[in-house]
């Protein structure tokens, strides 16, 4: 089975950048050679993890890179987007540690021989034990904290880096890990959450204005996830349902990027749960982006509820991933028309999209039909936004290999290459050949 595109299409033209992602706690490896971090002591707590793992071995990236830059060559891929494990490039005193940079200038050196654009994350989730120690996201100091790494790390990689995103999520460091507690660092209370969030995106507004500073040429923005709403019915009352649903879930982020303010649900925060705001911070956080990236996986659907304002309608019934998220492509297009109407959008990257898929090794190979069928249904949906105006300058597919799914450990495979995690084999997939061949068949 093959992924297929218009001939005509402007994601086929060599303009368009095709990649695939990764992230440092998900495929590193090599923990007792870094700091420790939250996701380390997120994962020692029984219960917190479905499989009861952690990150110590993962794909062992650190030991296998080059082998895994061969393959990501191998590919036919314009770009990778990797991202940078803070507590493995700097010391508890604050310096940087030779070792960790070492690692990563060897890598970027590496992409660079071979014509392969390095898209970086500065933040995937990783925060130094010590800083949450100190209160982590809920201190302000934090912020400036991230800014201090994101100034030294950008001026030793130089010109090595394509592309910069200070952050990958906001939602998901500060709602899954402060608000709900089912990621790092397990904080449960909304007031957590808000107050995460705002201090994410000031530590945003800092680094931006650095590595614009720092490293001028290349492309320096954010990475967002949206999980469009929608009402269940169409009465009144479930589209504002959903319209609360997507200002708390989605806006939250966005909104203050680039009109410099919360969505109007503000309001509806009491006055315990409210984040901490201080004067000029909406100034900062409101910096010029060079790049959105958006990254892309399903919808929610929702109701009207009294006590809540809106609840969150099953719809387990539909086609799903391997993860129990709805398949639901129309819901990519929608979202990029409705935020390139909402907002005046820099060049968009999808950094990333891709599907959980129960895969087997068998004969050396991985059948992956399921996940074709979503790159193909995905990649078309994009093309579609584009075709009605929306800038989409490139697409990255999560993941290039199996890695660690967070609070789902091990159990859900999202690579277009198989990890045999006992031996460390990768297997290039069907999902993975087909993507090679749509690739290779640009003009
Ligand atoms: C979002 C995250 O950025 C990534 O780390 C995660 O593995 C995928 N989505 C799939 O859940």
């Amino acid at each position: 089975m093959k992924i297929m595109l218009p001939t005509q299409s402007p994601m086929m033209s060599k303009a368009f950048t095709f990649g695939v992602a990764t992230a440092s706690f998900q495929i590193e490896g090599a923990a007792d050679t870094r700091l420790a971090n939250i996701w380390d002591t997120f994962c020692a707590t029984p219960g917190n993890i479905r499989d009861g793992s952690d990150g110590k071995q993962a794909c062992e990236h650190v030991n296998l890179w080059k082998q895994d830059i061969d393959l990501i060559e191998s590919l036919g891929v314009d770009a990778y987007r990797l991202s940078i494990s803070w507590p493995r490039v700097m010391n508890q005193d604050g310096s940087l540690n030779a070792i960790g940079v070492n690692f990563y200038i060897q890598l970027l050196d590496e992409l660079k021989q071979r014509n392969i654009k390095a898209f970086v994350t500065l933040y995937h989730w990783d925060l130094p034990q010590h800083i949450e120690d100190n209160g982590g996201w809920l201190n302000r100091e934090t912020a400036y904290l991230f800014n201090d790494y994101a100034n030294k790390i950008s001026q030793v990689f130089a010109d090595r880096v394509y592309s910069y995103a200070t952050f990958n999520e906001p939602f998901c460091s500060a709602y899954l890990g402060y608000e709900l507690g089912i990621h790092a660092p397990g904080k449960a209370k909304v007031k957590y959450g808000r107050q995460a969030a705002h201090h994410i995106l000031l530590a945003h507004g800092l680094a931006m204005k650095t590595l614009q500073q720092n490293s001028p040429n290349s492309l320096n923005g954010i990475v967002l996830n949206f999980t469009p709403c929608y009402p269940e019915t169409d009465s009144e009352q479930d589209h504002q349902a959903a319209t609360l649903a997507d200002e708390y879930m989605n806006q939250w982020y966005i909104k203050p990027l680039f009109d410099g303010c919360y969505p109007d649900s503000f309001a509806l925060l009491s006055a315990q749960d409210a984040p901490k705001i201080e004067a000029g911070d909406f100034d900062i956080i409101r910096q010029p982006l060079d790049f959105l990236g958006i990254n892309f996986y399903t919808r929610a659907v929702y109701r009207h509820c009294h006590q809540k304002h809106y609840q969150q309608v099953d719809m387990s019934m539909n086609p799903k991933t391997d993860i129990g998220w709805e398949i639901y492509p129309q819901a990519f297009t929608d979202l990029l028309m409705t935020l390139h109407q909402q907002y005046t959008l820099p060049p968009v990257f999808i950094t990333e999209n891709g599907a959980a898929i129960a895969d087997k090794l068998d004969n050396g190979q991985v059948n992956d039909l399921d996940r074709i069928s979503y790159y193909q249904q995905h990649l078309s949906a994009v093309n579609n936004a584009m075709l009605q105006g929306v800038n989409v300058a490139g697409y990255f597919a999560w993941s290039l290999m199996d890695n660690f799914e967070w609070a789902e450990g091990y159990l859900k495979r999202f690579g277009i290459v198989y990890v045999d995690y006992p031996s460390q084999k990768r297997t290039i997939k069907n999902s993975g050949l087909a993507y090679r061949d749509l690739l290779n068949s640009r003009l």
